[in-house]
Protein backbone atom coordinates (compact mmCIF):
# COMPACT_ATOMS: atom_id res chain seq x y z
CA UNK A 1 0.00 0.00 0.00
CA UNK A 2 1.11 3.23 -0.71
CA UNK A 3 2.31 5.61 2.27
CA UNK A 4 -0.54 7.74 3.70
CA UNK A 5 -3.00 6.09 2.35
CA UNK A 6 -5.49 3.28 4.82
CA UNK A 7 -8.11 1.00 3.66
CA UNK A 8 -11.48 2.59 4.34
CA UNK A 9 -13.44 1.00 7.28
CA UNK A 10 -16.80 1.80 6.31
CA UNK A 11 -19.39 1.83 9.02
CA UNK A 12 -22.33 1.66 6.89
CA UNK A 13 -22.37 -0.95 5.22
CA UNK A 14 -20.99 -4.86 5.20
CA UNK A 15 -19.95 -4.88 1.54
CA UNK A 16 -16.77 -5.60 0.17
CA UNK A 17 -14.64 -2.65 0.84
CA UNK A 18 -13.69 -2.12 -3.08
CA UNK A 19 -12.39 1.67 -1.60
CA UNK A 20 -9.78 3.44 0.64
CA UNK A 21 -9.21 6.82 1.61
CA UNK A 22 -6.09 8.66 1.10
CA UNK A 23 -4.34 10.30 3.91
CA UNK A 24 -4.31 13.67 3.47
CA UNK A 25 -0.83 14.60 4.14
CA UNK A 26 0.08 13.49 0.17
CA UNK A 27 3.62 12.56 -0.03
CA UNK A 28 5.54 12.92 -3.07
CA UNK A 29 6.94 9.60 -5.03
CA UNK A 30 8.19 8.99 -8.27
CA UNK A 31 4.97 7.99 -11.10
CA UNK A 32 4.77 4.27 -11.31
CA UNK A 33 2.36 2.30 -12.99
CA UNK A 34 -0.05 0.19 -11.43
CA UNK A 35 1.21 -2.55 -12.92
CA UNK A 36 4.50 -1.43 -11.30
CA UNK A 37 2.94 -1.11 -7.63
CA UNK A 38 0.85 -4.56 -8.48
CA UNK A 39 4.15 -6.70 -8.13
CA UNK A 40 5.30 -4.78 -4.71
CA UNK A 41 2.03 -4.56 -2.96
CA UNK A 42 0.11 -7.84 -2.11
CA UNK A 43 -3.83 -7.04 -2.60
CA UNK A 44 -3.59 -3.48 -3.33
CA UNK A 45 -2.30 -3.22 -6.98
CA UNK A 46 -2.46 0.69 -7.99
CA UNK A 47 -1.01 3.65 -6.86
CA UNK A 48 -0.20 6.45 -9.21
CA UNK A 49 0.11 10.21 -9.48
CA UNK A 50 -2.38 12.51 -10.35
CA UNK A 51 -1.50 16.48 -11.24
CA UNK A 52 0.17 17.64 -7.45
CA UNK A 53 -1.34 14.49 -5.21
CA UNK A 54 -0.44 10.81 -4.88
CA UNK A 55 -3.66 8.75 -4.46
CA UNK A 56 -3.70 4.83 -3.33
CA UNK A 57 -6.29 3.13 -4.59
CA UNK A 58 -7.27 -0.24 -2.88
CA UNK A 59 -7.74 -3.01 -5.19
CA UNK A 60 -8.41 -6.55 -3.67
CA UNK A 61 -7.84 -9.16 -6.03
CA UNK A 62 -10.61 -11.55 -3.90
CA UNK A 63 -13.46 -8.64 -5.12
CA UNK A 64 -13.49 -10.93 -8.40
CA UNK A 65 -14.36 -13.38 -6.34
CA UNK A 66 -17.10 -11.90 -4.39
CA UNK A 67 -18.67 -10.09 -7.11
CA UNK A 68 -19.01 -13.70 -8.96
CA UNK A 69 -21.48 -15.23 -5.87
CA UNK A 70 -22.75 -11.14 -5.45
CA UNK A 71 -26.13 -12.17 -7.23
CA UNK A 72 -28.23 -10.62 -4.77
CA UNK A 73 -26.96 -7.11 -5.66
CA UNK A 74 -29.58 -4.16 -6.40
CA UNK A 75 -29.50 -3.46 -9.65
CA UNK A 76 -29.94 0.64 -9.27
CA UNK A 77 -27.91 3.47 -7.92
CA UNK A 78 -29.34 4.15 -4.35
CA UNK A 79 -26.72 4.88 -1.68
CA UNK A 80 -27.12 4.03 1.78
CA UNK A 81 -28.50 7.53 3.07
CA UNK A 82 -31.33 6.58 0.72
CA UNK A 83 -29.74 9.03 -2.32
CA UNK A 84 -30.89 8.35 -5.79
CA UNK A 85 -28.40 8.82 -8.37
CA UNK A 86 -29.46 10.38 -11.05
CA UNK A 87 -26.62 12.18 -12.26
CA UNK A 88 -22.76 11.53 -13.46
CA UNK A 89 -20.25 13.80 -13.75
CA UNK A 90 -17.96 12.36 -16.35
CA UNK A 91 -14.60 14.89 -16.07
CA UNK A 92 -12.86 13.88 -19.74
CA UNK A 93 -9.39 15.62 -19.13
CA UNK A 94 -7.35 16.76 -16.54
CA UNK A 95 -5.73 19.21 -18.66
CA UNK A 96 -6.45 23.14 -19.10
CA UNK A 97 -5.90 26.33 -21.25
CA UNK A 98 -6.21 28.02 -17.78
CA UNK A 99 -4.79 27.94 -14.65
CA UNK A 100 -7.54 29.64 -12.33
CA UNK A 101 -6.20 30.45 -9.11
CA UNK A 102 -8.38 28.24 -6.76
CA UNK A 103 -8.43 25.41 -9.23
CA UNK A 104 -4.90 24.94 -10.19
CA UNK A 105 -1.28 25.65 -9.18
CA UNK A 106 0.93 27.29 -11.65
CA UNK A 107 2.70 24.30 -12.14
CA UNK A 108 0.99 21.53 -13.16
CA UNK A 109 2.22 17.74 -13.98
CA UNK A 110 -0.92 16.41 -15.82
CA UNK A 111 -1.91 12.67 -15.97
CA UNK A 112 0.15 10.78 -19.03
CA UNK A 113 -2.40 10.30 -21.96
CA UNK A 114 -1.92 6.17 -21.71
CA UNK A 115 -4.10 6.81 -18.05
CA UNK A 116 -6.64 8.78 -19.32
CA UNK A 117 -9.71 6.96 -20.67
CA UNK A 118 -10.20 6.50 -24.36
CA UNK A 119 -13.51 7.90 -26.34
CA UNK A 120 -15.38 4.22 -25.91
CA UNK A 121 -13.98 3.77 -22.29
CA UNK A 122 -15.54 6.66 -21.80
CA UNK A 123 -18.65 6.02 -23.72
CA UNK A 124 -18.62 1.88 -22.43
CA UNK A 125 -18.82 3.36 -18.66
CA UNK A 126 -21.78 6.18 -19.31
CA UNK A 127 -23.77 3.40 -20.84
CA UNK A 128 -23.46 1.19 -17.66
CA UNK A 129 -24.56 4.11 -15.98
CA UNK A 130 -27.43 4.68 -17.59
CA UNK A 131 -28.39 1.47 -17.49
CA UNK A 132 -28.00 1.68 -13.66
CA UNK A 133 -30.72 4.95 -13.94
CA UNK A 134 -28.62 7.58 -14.75
CA UNK A 135 -30.76 10.28 -16.42
CA UNK A 136 -28.15 13.37 -17.04
CA UNK A 137 -24.20 13.49 -17.73
CA UNK A 138 -21.92 16.16 -17.11
CA UNK A 139 -19.28 16.64 -19.54
CA UNK A 140 -16.23 18.37 -17.46
CA UNK A 141 -13.12 18.57 -16.85
CA UNK A 142 -10.35 20.11 -16.23
CA UNK A 143 -11.22 21.82 -19.71
CA UNK A 144 -12.91 19.26 -21.72
CA UNK A 145 -13.06 21.11 -24.79
CA UNK A 146 -8.94 20.77 -25.51
CA UNK A 147 -9.81 17.09 -25.58
CA UNK A 148 -9.48 16.83 -29.63
CA UNK A 149 -12.24 14.31 -29.94
CA UNK A 150 -14.59 15.76 -27.09
CA UNK A 151 -17.15 16.18 -30.18
CA UNK A 152 -17.21 12.61 -30.66
CA UNK A 153 -17.25 11.97 -26.89
CA UNK A 154 -20.27 13.98 -26.92
CA UNK A 155 -22.35 12.29 -30.05
CA UNK A 156 -21.19 9.24 -28.44
CA UNK A 157 -23.00 9.63 -25.22
CA UNK A 158 -26.14 11.35 -27.06
CA UNK A 159 -26.82 7.93 -28.87
CA UNK A 160 -26.98 6.40 -25.82
CA UNK A 161 -30.60 5.19 -24.80
CA UNK A 162 -32.62 6.22 -21.79
CA UNK A 163 -30.25 9.35 -21.62
CA UNK A 164 -32.28 12.33 -21.05
CA UNK A 165 -29.66 15.66 -20.63
CA UNK A 166 -26.19 15.90 -22.46
CA UNK A 167 -24.56 18.96 -20.32
CA UNK A 168 -21.23 20.63 -20.49
CA UNK A 169 -19.43 22.35 -17.79
CA UNK A 170 -16.42 24.77 -19.88
CA UNK A 171 -14.42 27.44 -19.47
CA UNK A 172 -15.40 28.90 -22.73
CA UNK A 173 -12.04 29.68 -24.47
CA UNK A 174 -12.87 27.11 -27.09
CA UNK A 175 -16.40 27.96 -27.80
CA UNK A 176 -15.97 29.84 -30.77
CA UNK A 177 -15.15 26.63 -32.68
CA UNK A 178 -16.57 24.46 -30.84
CA UNK A 179 -20.18 25.67 -30.11
CA UNK A 180 -22.02 24.35 -32.91
CA UNK A 181 -20.37 21.31 -33.15
CA UNK A 182 -21.60 20.54 -29.82
CA UNK A 183 -25.12 21.44 -30.44
CA UNK A 184 -24.97 19.41 -33.57
CA UNK A 185 -23.69 16.71 -31.23
CA UNK A 186 -26.57 17.08 -28.80
CA UNK A 187 -25.23 19.13 -25.79
CA UNK A 188 -28.24 20.95 -24.81
CA UNK A 189 -27.10 23.43 -22.26
CA UNK A 190 -24.04 24.58 -21.16
CA UNK A 191 -22.00 26.06 -18.01
CA UNK A 192 -19.69 28.64 -18.58
CA UNK A 193 -16.92 30.00 -15.89
CA UNK A 194 -16.58 33.38 -15.85
CA UNK A 195 -15.42 35.21 -12.75
CA UNK A 196 -14.87 38.65 -13.62
CA UNK A 197 -15.66 41.32 -17.17
CA UNK A 198 -11.84 43.07 -16.12
CA UNK A 199 -9.87 41.45 -18.25
CA UNK A 200 -6.07 42.65 -15.91
CA UNK A 201 -8.41 40.68 -13.22
CA UNK A 202 -9.42 37.85 -15.29
CA UNK A 203 -5.89 37.51 -16.45
CA UNK A 204 -4.49 37.09 -12.81
CA UNK A 205 -7.24 35.16 -11.59
CA UNK A 206 -7.17 32.55 -14.83
CA UNK A 207 -3.36 33.36 -15.27
CA UNK A 208 -2.87 32.20 -18.33
CA UNK A 209 -6.78 32.91 -19.96
CA UNK A 210 -7.65 35.74 -22.09
CA UNK A 211 -11.15 37.49 -21.47
CA UNK A 212 -11.90 38.14 -25.48
CA UNK A 213 -12.31 34.69 -26.20
CA UNK A 214 -14.35 33.41 -23.31
CA UNK A 215 -16.69 36.47 -24.28
CA UNK A 216 -16.26 35.74 -28.49
CA UNK A 217 -16.76 31.74 -26.99
CA UNK A 218 -20.13 33.06 -25.09
CA UNK A 219 -21.58 34.95 -27.93
CA UNK A 220 -20.58 31.94 -30.51
CA UNK A 221 -22.79 29.89 -27.67
CA UNK A 222 -25.86 31.81 -27.94
CA UNK A 223 -25.83 31.77 -31.70
CA UNK A 224 -25.54 28.13 -31.74
CA UNK A 225 -28.70 27.44 -30.01
CA UNK A 226 -27.82 25.77 -27.07
CA UNK A 227 -31.22 25.19 -24.48
CA UNK A 228 -30.08 27.58 -21.82
CA UNK A 229 -26.21 29.03 -21.38
CA UNK A 230 -25.48 29.44 -17.44
CA UNK A 231 -22.42 31.86 -15.91
CA UNK A 232 -20.57 30.22 -13.23
CA UNK A 233 -18.72 32.61 -11.09
CA UNK A 234 -16.28 31.67 -7.93
CA UNK A 235 -16.26 34.57 -5.99
CA UNK A 236 -13.81 35.51 -3.69
CA UNK A 237 -13.48 38.32 -1.30
CA UNK A 238 -10.67 41.33 -2.58
CA UNK A 239 -10.73 39.71 -6.16
CA UNK A 240 -13.46 39.93 -8.00
CA UNK A 241 -16.24 40.55 -5.21
CA UNK A 242 -16.86 43.43 -6.83
CA UNK A 243 -18.25 41.55 -10.09
CA UNK A 244 -21.76 40.66 -8.99
CA UNK A 245 -23.86 43.59 -10.55
CA UNK A 246 -21.50 43.91 -13.92
CA UNK A 247 -21.79 40.21 -14.26
CA UNK A 248 -25.66 40.27 -13.40
CA UNK A 249 -26.15 42.68 -16.12
CA UNK A 250 -24.34 41.29 -18.59
CA UNK A 251 -25.97 37.68 -17.97
CA UNK A 252 -29.66 39.80 -17.88
CA UNK A 253 -28.14 41.48 -21.37
CA UNK A 254 -27.45 38.41 -22.61
CA UNK A 255 -30.40 37.06 -21.97
CA UNK A 256 -28.24 34.35 -19.92
CA UNK A 257 -28.15 32.57 -16.66
CA UNK A 258 -25.99 33.04 -13.97
CA UNK A 259 -24.22 31.14 -10.58
CA UNK A 260 -22.71 32.36 -7.65
CA UNK A 261 -20.34 29.66 -6.04
CA UNK A 262 -18.40 30.11 -2.63
CA UNK A 263 -14.71 28.88 -3.15
CA UNK A 264 -14.00 24.87 -1.89
CA UNK A 265 -10.74 24.18 -0.27
CA UNK A 266 -9.73 21.90 -2.86
CA UNK A 267 -5.99 20.40 -2.82
CA UNK A 268 -2.81 22.49 -1.37
CA UNK A 269 -3.04 25.80 -2.69
CA UNK A 270 -1.78 28.46 -0.87
CA UNK A 271 -2.20 31.20 -3.05
CA UNK A 272 -6.03 32.24 -1.68
CA UNK A 273 -6.54 32.50 1.69
CA UNK A 274 -9.87 30.67 1.84
CA UNK A 275 -11.66 32.01 5.49
CA UNK A 276 -10.78 35.65 4.34
CA UNK A 277 -11.74 35.10 0.92
CA UNK A 278 -15.65 33.56 1.15
CA UNK A 279 -18.01 35.44 0.03
CA UNK A 280 -21.48 34.31 1.25
CA UNK A 281 -24.23 33.28 -0.36
CA UNK A 282 -26.42 35.46 1.38
CA UNK A 283 -24.38 37.95 0.55
CA UNK A 284 -24.43 37.61 -3.19
CA UNK A 285 -28.38 37.45 -3.01
CA UNK A 286 -28.60 40.35 -1.08
CA UNK A 287 -26.68 42.53 -3.25
CA UNK A 288 -28.82 41.46 -5.82
CA UNK A 289 -32.06 41.97 -4.40
CA UNK A 290 -31.26 45.57 -3.82
CA UNK A 291 -32.25 45.57 -7.37
CA UNK A 292 -33.87 42.75 -8.50
CA UNK A 293 -37.21 40.63 -7.47
CA UNK A 294 -35.59 36.78 -7.02
CA UNK A 295 -38.73 34.40 -7.49
CA UNK A 296 -37.65 30.92 -6.31
CA UNK A 297 -37.51 28.40 -8.73
CA UNK A 298 -38.28 24.45 -7.58
CA UNK A 299 -35.74 21.98 -9.00
CA UNK A 300 -36.08 18.47 -10.56
CA UNK A 301 -34.58 15.62 -9.25
CA UNK A 302 -31.78 15.86 -12.06
CA UNK A 303 -30.55 19.52 -11.04
CA UNK A 304 -26.73 20.05 -9.22
CA UNK A 305 -26.45 21.87 -6.08
CA UNK A 306 -27.87 25.87 -7.36
CA UNK A 307 -30.39 27.09 -5.78
CA UNK A 308 -31.96 28.95 -8.14
CA UNK A 309 -34.43 32.08 -8.51
CA UNK A 310 -35.89 33.29 -11.55
CA UNK A 311 -35.12 37.41 -12.43
CA UNK A 312 -38.84 38.90 -12.21
CA UNK A 313 -39.30 40.06 -15.78
CA UNK A 314 -36.47 38.62 -17.62
CA UNK A 315 -35.94 35.41 -18.71
CA UNK A 316 -32.17 35.17 -16.53
CA UNK A 317 -31.92 32.69 -13.81
CA UNK A 318 -29.69 33.38 -10.84
CA UNK A 319 -28.16 30.74 -9.13
CA UNK A 320 -26.51 30.21 -5.68
CA UNK A 321 -24.01 27.25 -4.80
CA UNK A 322 -23.25 27.41 -1.21
CA UNK A 323 -20.95 24.27 -0.26
CA UNK A 324 -19.74 26.28 2.87
CA UNK A 325 -22.67 28.15 4.60
CA UNK A 326 -25.48 26.00 3.18
CA UNK A 327 -24.36 22.42 2.88
CA UNK A 328 -26.77 20.51 -0.03
CA UNK A 329 -25.00 16.93 0.28
CA UNK A 330 -28.30 15.65 1.82
CA UNK A 331 -29.78 15.91 -1.73
CA UNK A 332 -26.59 14.79 -3.48
CA UNK A 333 -27.88 13.10 -6.55
CA UNK A 334 -24.75 12.33 -8.18
CA UNK A 335 -21.54 10.63 -8.84
CA UNK A 336 -18.22 11.61 -10.41
CA UNK A 337 -15.49 10.05 -12.74
CA UNK A 338 -11.73 10.69 -13.09
CA UNK A 339 -10.34 11.50 -16.78
CA UNK A 340 -8.38 8.39 -15.36
CA UNK A 341 -11.38 6.35 -14.50
CA UNK A 342 -12.12 6.58 -10.86
CA UNK A 343 -15.44 6.36 -9.44
CA UNK A 344 -15.48 9.45 -7.09
CA UNK A 345 -18.09 9.35 -4.53
CA UNK A 346 -18.09 12.63 -3.09
CA UNK A 347 -16.12 15.54 -4.23
CA UNK A 348 -15.07 16.33 -0.85
CA UNK A 349 -13.85 12.84 -0.26
CA UNK A 350 -11.08 10.92 -1.04
CA UNK A 351 -12.83 7.78 -1.78
CA UNK A 352 -12.38 6.43 -5.25
CA UNK A 353 -12.95 2.91 -6.86
CA UNK A 354 -10.75 2.24 -9.77
CA UNK A 355 -12.70 1.38 -12.71
CA UNK A 356 -10.07 2.03 -15.56
CA UNK A 357 -8.62 -1.13 -13.73
CA UNK A 358 -11.41 -2.90 -13.97
CA UNK A 359 -12.51 -1.72 -17.66
CA UNK A 360 -8.97 -2.93 -18.87
CA UNK A 361 -8.82 -6.11 -17.42
CA UNK A 362 -11.84 -7.14 -19.44
CA UNK A 363 -14.61 -7.42 -16.83
CA UNK A 364 -17.76 -8.16 -18.49
CA UNK A 365 -20.77 -5.70 -18.20
CA UNK A 366 -23.03 -7.09 -15.05
CA UNK A 367 -19.79 -7.36 -13.09
CA UNK A 368 -19.01 -3.86 -13.71
CA UNK A 369 -21.99 -2.35 -13.26
CA UNK A 370 -22.45 -4.85 -9.65
CA UNK A 371 -19.03 -3.83 -8.53
CA UNK A 372 -20.42 0.17 -8.76
CA UNK A 373 -23.15 -0.09 -6.97
CA UNK A 374 -21.42 -2.45 -4.32
CA UNK A 375 -19.08 0.77 -4.53
CA UNK A 376 -22.08 3.13 -3.72
CA UNK A 377 -22.36 1.95 -0.21
CA UNK A 378 -18.97 4.46 0.41
CA UNK A 379 -20.70 7.21 -0.54
CA UNK A 380 -20.63 9.36 2.46
CA UNK A 381 -23.12 11.52 3.99
CA UNK A 382 -21.43 14.98 3.06
CA UNK A 383 -18.44 16.90 3.17
CA UNK A 384 -16.68 18.52 5.64
CA UNK A 385 -15.66 21.92 3.98
CA UNK A 386 -17.14 23.99 6.60
CA UNK A 387 -15.53 22.39 9.13
CA UNK A 388 -11.77 23.17 9.21
CA UNK A 389 -10.36 20.72 11.62
CA UNK A 390 -11.67 17.89 9.56
CA UNK A 391 -9.01 16.44 6.89
CA UNK A 392 -9.35 18.13 3.89
CA UNK A 393 -9.28 16.81 0.48
CA UNK A 394 -5.85 16.48 -1.21
CA UNK A 395 -6.65 16.56 -4.99
CA UNK A 396 -7.22 19.75 -7.18
CA UNK A 397 -10.24 20.11 -8.75
CA UNK A 398 -8.78 19.42 -11.99
CA UNK A 399 -8.39 16.22 -11.61
CA UNK A 400 -11.92 15.54 -10.07
CA UNK A 401 -14.03 17.71 -12.31
CA UNK A 402 -15.38 20.01 -10.59
P1 LIG B 1 -26.41 21.86 -13.21
O1 LIG B 1 -26.29 20.47 -13.67
O2 LIG B 1 -26.75 22.80 -14.33
O3 LIG B 1 -27.26 22.05 -12.03
O4 LIG B 1 -24.89 22.29 -12.86
P2 LIG B 1 -23.95 22.04 -11.63
O5 LIG B 1 -24.05 23.25 -10.77
O6 LIG B 1 -24.16 20.73 -11.00
O7 LIG B 1 -22.53 21.96 -12.38
P3 LIG B 1 -21.28 22.88 -12.57
O8 LIG B 1 -20.27 22.02 -13.28
O9 LIG B 1 -21.63 24.14 -13.25
O10 LIG B 1 -20.76 23.15 -11.13
C1 LIG B 1 -20.98 24.37 -10.44
C2 LIG B 1 -20.34 24.30 -9.07
O11 LIG B 1 -21.03 23.35 -8.29
C3 LIG B 1 -18.88 23.86 -9.13
O12 LIG B 1 -18.13 24.66 -8.27
C4 LIG B 1 -18.95 22.45 -8.66
O13 LIG B 1 -17.76 22.06 -8.08
C5 LIG B 1 -20.09 22.52 -7.67
N1 LIG B 1 -20.66 21.21 -7.45
C6 LIG B 1 -21.29 20.42 -8.34
N2 LIG B 1 -21.64 19.25 -7.76
C7 LIG B 1 -21.21 19.33 -6.47
C8 LIG B 1 -21.23 18.43 -5.36
O14 LIG B 1 -21.72 17.30 -5.45
N3 LIG B 1 -20.69 18.84 -4.19
C9 LIG B 1 -20.13 20.06 -4.06
N4 LIG B 1 -19.64 20.40 -2.87
N5 LIG B 1 -20.06 20.93 -5.08
C10 LIG B 1 -20.58 20.57 -6.26
N1 LIG C 1 -14.38 26.00 -5.51
C1 LIG C 1 -15.57 26.18 -6.15
N2 LIG C 1 -15.73 26.06 -7.47
C2 LIG C 1 -14.66 25.75 -8.19
N3 LIG C 1 -14.52 25.56 -9.51
C3 LIG C 1 -13.23 25.23 -9.75
N4 LIG C 1 -12.52 25.21 -8.60
C4 LIG C 1 -13.38 25.54 -7.61
C5 LIG C 1 -13.28 25.68 -6.20
N5 LIG C 1 -12.11 25.49 -5.57
C6 LIG C 1 -15.62 25.70 -10.45
C7 LIG C 1 -15.22 26.33 -11.76
C8 LIG C 1 -16.15 25.64 -12.75
C9 LIG C 1 -16.79 24.51 -11.99
C10 LIG C 1 -16.73 23.18 -12.64
O1 LIG C 1 -16.11 24.43 -10.75
O2 LIG C 1 -15.41 27.69 -11.76
O3 LIG C 1 -17.13 26.52 -13.21
FE1 LIG D 1 -9.36 25.39 -16.13
FE2 LIG D 1 -11.83 25.46 -15.09
FE3 LIG D 1 -9.77 24.91 -13.53
FE4 LIG D 1 -10.04 27.36 -14.52
S1 LIG D 1 -11.48 26.32 -13.10
S2 LIG D 1 -8.12 26.17 -14.45
S3 LIG D 1 -10.89 27.00 -16.49
S4 LIG D 1 -10.48 23.67 -15.20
Amino acid sequence: MGMGSKIHQNTHSTATPVVTDAASDCPRRAERHPAASAATSPGITDAFKSSQCDFSIAYYPWLFVTLGVMKSQPSSLVDTFDRRIRYLRLSVTDRCDFRCQYCMTEEMRFLPRKAVLSAEEIIRLATLFVDLGVQKIRLTGGEPLVRPDIVDIAQGLSNIEGLNELVMTTNGSQLPTLAKPLVDAGVSRINVSLDTLCEDQFAELSRTGDLKKVLAGLDAAIDAGFERIRLNTVLLTGKNDTQIEPLIDYALDKGIDIAFIEEMPMGHITQTNRELSLVPSAQVLETIRRRFNLVPIVGSSTDGPARRYSVEGTSTEVGVISPITDNFCDACNRLRITPDGRLVLCLGHENSLDLRQMLRSDMDSSSLKRAIVAALAYKPERHVFDQPDEPQVVRLMNATGG
